[in-house]
């Protein structure tokens, strides 16, 4: 006999397994109404200190994947990769990745967030291009995916409704951590761009979602296992997000630089973090045979300015400003610039990527709630970076603000994210580990 949704939420409570057919109609009544918000809150508890395995978390992501609309890119020839990241400061990768992987013959279709909290967004810096739209119809998408490689745009209403709806009980509920809920929550997000593979890049540290470890580890092994069981190629990399990567945090900032790496220059942490990303979507696309072939293909589409034109024409094609691409100073950024110095000799040895996200957020380039409008021209440069030599007084950091009014607050933050030492810290890899299947 059918089990009821009280019975559903009772075996779960209990530890006991759900079947798939049980999980699709729990998040089928929640979409129609039949299950209330409160009862979702407790098996969203329930879930949280029992756990999904592998098959529960895939029906959990195929539910809510199917409770909007999968977008149709059958028309678009090629293994369709994207990316994710989990999210962290400074990194503004996908703005050159998408470009760049599309110039080398994958397609790239790229739905994306906004910033929330200390962790900055995909959309808010590319709409700090004058006239950039994110809010395409997904017709649109597909056509200019099919057209130029790539588009990027924001979440539609019909892109996993249910997400929506469950993360907002998460939110108030104290159950974001769990890892189950939160594969299923990117997964089916990410599966509902009728993508091939799927790369992710699961920071770990200070200025990340998981900030030890082992958890980030725990999160990437299931993203891989989960998302291989739903019939996609899925390659997860650690990757260090203990200090801002780059050397900009803040939208118009962030944009300049990413469009940077497009022109064969760029900070050396982020041109390898797009290296190491882009080159395992080419792999996962089927353009090159290893990563090590895969990035010499990336290096070649960066020097013939191949993918450069690929920027330019999703830039045009999604209505914004296609002359900053090749001008990337034409983005406008604050005129006021408060100067950061160092208080004495030494090396850095650290810059806590949390605090500057968090002085970011305060200057106005960041949210604390969803409704709130971000400032695209303020943000922070950092002129020196983990490892490097400075002398006493050495301007380390530059803030692009409005208005000097709260510049002695901010400038005692940016200084309090900083740490000296008398000798260089050890040179830390970027990447921690490659997990796939
Ligand atoms: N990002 C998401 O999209 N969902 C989560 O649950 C956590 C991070």
């Amino acid at each position: 006999m059918e089990r009821t949704l009280v019975e559903l939420l009772a075996a779960k409570r209990d530890g006991l397994m759900l079947a798939e057919a049980e999980i699709r109609h729990l998040i089928t009544s929640f979409s129609e109404g039949a299950l209330a918000d409160y009862q979702m809150a407790a098996f969203l508890m329930a879930v949280f200190f029992r756990g999904l395995d592998d098959a529960e978390t895939v029906a959990l992501t195929e539910a809510m994947l199917h409770s909007g609309s999968v977008l149709d890119l059958a028309g678009v020839l090629g293994t369709k990769v994207d990316k994710h990241s989990t999210g962290g400061v400074g990194d503004k990768v996908s703005i050159c990745l998408a470009p760049l992987v599309a110039a080398c013959g994958v397609p790239v279709p790229m739905v994306s967030g906004r910033g929330l909290g200390h962790t900055g967004g995909t959309l808010d810096k590319l709409e700090a291009i004058p006239g950039f739209r994110t809010d395409m119809s997904t017709k649109d998408f597909a056509r200019i995916v099919g057209e130029i490689g790539t588009c990027m745009i924001g979440q539609t209403k019909d892109i996993a409704p249910a997400d929506k709806r469950i993360y907002a009980l998460r939110d108030v509920t104290a159950t974001v951590e769990s890892i189950p809920l939160i594969v299923a929550s990117i997964l089916s997000k990410k599966l509902a761009e009728g993508i091939d593979g799927l790369v992710l890049d699961v920071k770990v540290g200070r200025g990340a979602f998981m900030k030890d470890e082992k958890r980030a580890r725990e999160l990437a092994d299931k993203l891989v296992r989960v998302g291989t069981r739903a019939g996609k190629k899925v390659v997860a990399v650690l990757t260090r997000m203990d200090s801002p990567l780059g050397r900009t945090v803040g939208n118009a900032n962030e944009t300049r630089e990413a469009l940077e790496v497009l022109h064969g220059k760029g900070p050396a942490d982020l041109v390898e973090c797009t290296l190491v990303l882009g080159a395992e979507m080419l792999v996962l696309g089927g353009k090159a045979k290893d990563t090590t072939e895969a990035r010499s293909v990336l290096r070649a589409a960066i020097a013939s300015g191949a993918a450069v034109r690929v920027m330019e024409k999703m830039v045009a094609a999604q209505g914004g400003d296609a002359k900053v691409v090749a001008d990337p100073s034409r983005l406008e950024v604050a005129k006021e610039i408060v100067e950061v110095r160092a208080p004495r000799a030494g090396f850095v040895s650290g810059i806590d990527a949390l605090a500057v996200g968090l002085t970011g957020v305060a200057m106005g380039a960041g949210r604390t709630r969803a409704d709130q409008k971000v400032d695209p021209a303020v943000g922070i440069e950092l002129d020196a970076k983990p490892g490097d030599a400075v002398q006493v007084g050495q301007v380390v950091a530059r803030l692009f603000v409005r208005s000097r009014s709260a510049a002695d607050a901010l400038v005692e933050r940016i200084s309090g994210a900083f740490s000296y030492d008398d000798v260089a810290p050890a040179p830390a890899d970027l990447v921690i580990d490659r997990l796939s299947l």
